[in-house]
């Protein structure tokens, strides 16, 4: 199947016919936990593994979208010409969606940094998707609107829901049942530290990053048990109520993936000196006795987990950094 299939299938007959003279929607950006790393199938974003997140809830993309006389798109007020990548991949996916559709004028406005491993593609989708569904009054469930938004980039199904998320690899080889779910446990307590270290774009993009670690990458045949029996043990953690646990478990969840990045040929490294610096920063204060862990996806920024109890030592140790609440 090719992605036009694949969203054609969830959209059963909906078109994009605009039922409003504008749309509005806001999606959060997802932090994974247990990360998905490897495609089963590659036009759908069929993951080989379970992965597992927690939703950012005031981070994220707002888009808005009218009918128009032309295609254009507003990335963070900037408008993309005709022959811009953003540009082509947007309104590529709205063809693939609906090939006889109406043009359209979208804005589209990330309040993260756009291409540094802080997912707002994820965002990106889930908020196109759901903008799509005000215009046309597509009355999507949350499953439909969670598999469309991973047809357009994987990790966008879990952009669906506040909280833990978790996403179903499925089996299927129509994707049916590879959807995201959100998790109803809370974890007041958590705390996230998002160190924007560098702004610079990721050298490679995830889904290249993922097709050449699948191909030649020695570690990854042990890659898919491990993150399925580490989403479990995480989200085990969250039901527990056990903050050391999840935090722990993520952790070397994150280093696990980029041991299979990093044993890639060529080797897929998203690190920069600054990341390194800060992981040797976490474990000394950990061997300190402040409980604060960290998560890396495919960019070089980092993300430090802890308890916000310890919020004031955190902050004391770590320069620069955004502290979020996701359960506040
Ligand atoms: O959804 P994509 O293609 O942006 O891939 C995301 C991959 C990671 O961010 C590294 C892990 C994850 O689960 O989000």
């Amino acid at each position: 199947m090719n992605k036009a299939e694949f969203l054609q299938q969830t959209l059963a007959g909906r078109r994009i016919r605009p039922q409003h003279d504008t749309a509005s929607a806001f999606a959060p950006v997802n932090i994974a936990l247990a990360k998905y790393w490897g495609k089963r199938q590659v036009a759908g974003n069929l993951p080989t593994n379970d992965s597992l997140s927690i939703t950012l809830p005031e981070h994220g993309t707002q888009t808005t979208i009218e009918p128009a006389k032309f295609d254009q798109v507003y990335l963070n007020d900037k408008l993309q010409g005709d022959d811009a990548v953003f540009h082509q991949r947007l309104f590529g996916f709205l063809d693939a969606i609906d090939n006889s559709r109406p043009p359209l004028s979208i804005r589209t406005t990330n309040n993260i940094a756009t291409a540094a491993g802080l997912a707002s593609s994820a965002s990106g989708f889930a908020a196109l998707i759901a903008c799509l569904n005000q215009l046309c009054h597509w009355q999507l469930s949350d499953h439909e609107w969670s598999i469309l938004a991973r047809i357009g980039s994987g990790s966008a199904c879990r952009s669906i829901a506040n909280g833990f998320v978790r996403w179903h690899r499925g089996q299927r080889p129509d994707g049916l049942d590879s959807h995201a779910q959100a998790l109803a446990h809370r974890m007041t307590q958590l705390g996230i530290g998002l160190m924007t270290l560098t702004k610079q774009a990721k050298p490679i993009g995830s889904t290249l990053g993922m097709q050449q670690t699948a191909q030649t990458c020695p570690l990854f045949s042990a890659w898919p048990d491990f993150a399925n029996a580490s989403a479990d043990r995480i989200q085990q953690a969250i039901e527990n109520n056990d903050l050391t646990a999840l935090m722990s478990e993520s952790e070397h969840n994150a280093m696990t993936m980029h041991a299979t990045m990093i044993a890639t040929r060529p080797s897929v490294l998203y690190w920069q000196p600054e990341s390194v610096a800060v992981m040797h920063q976490v474990w000394q204060a950990r061997a300190e006795g402040l409980a604060v862990y960290f998560t890396m996806d495919a960019g070089p920024n980092i993300k430090l987990l802890f308890n916000l109890a310890d919020q004031a030592q955190v902050v004391e140790r770590f320069a620069n950094i955004e502290i979020i609440r996701p359960f506040a």
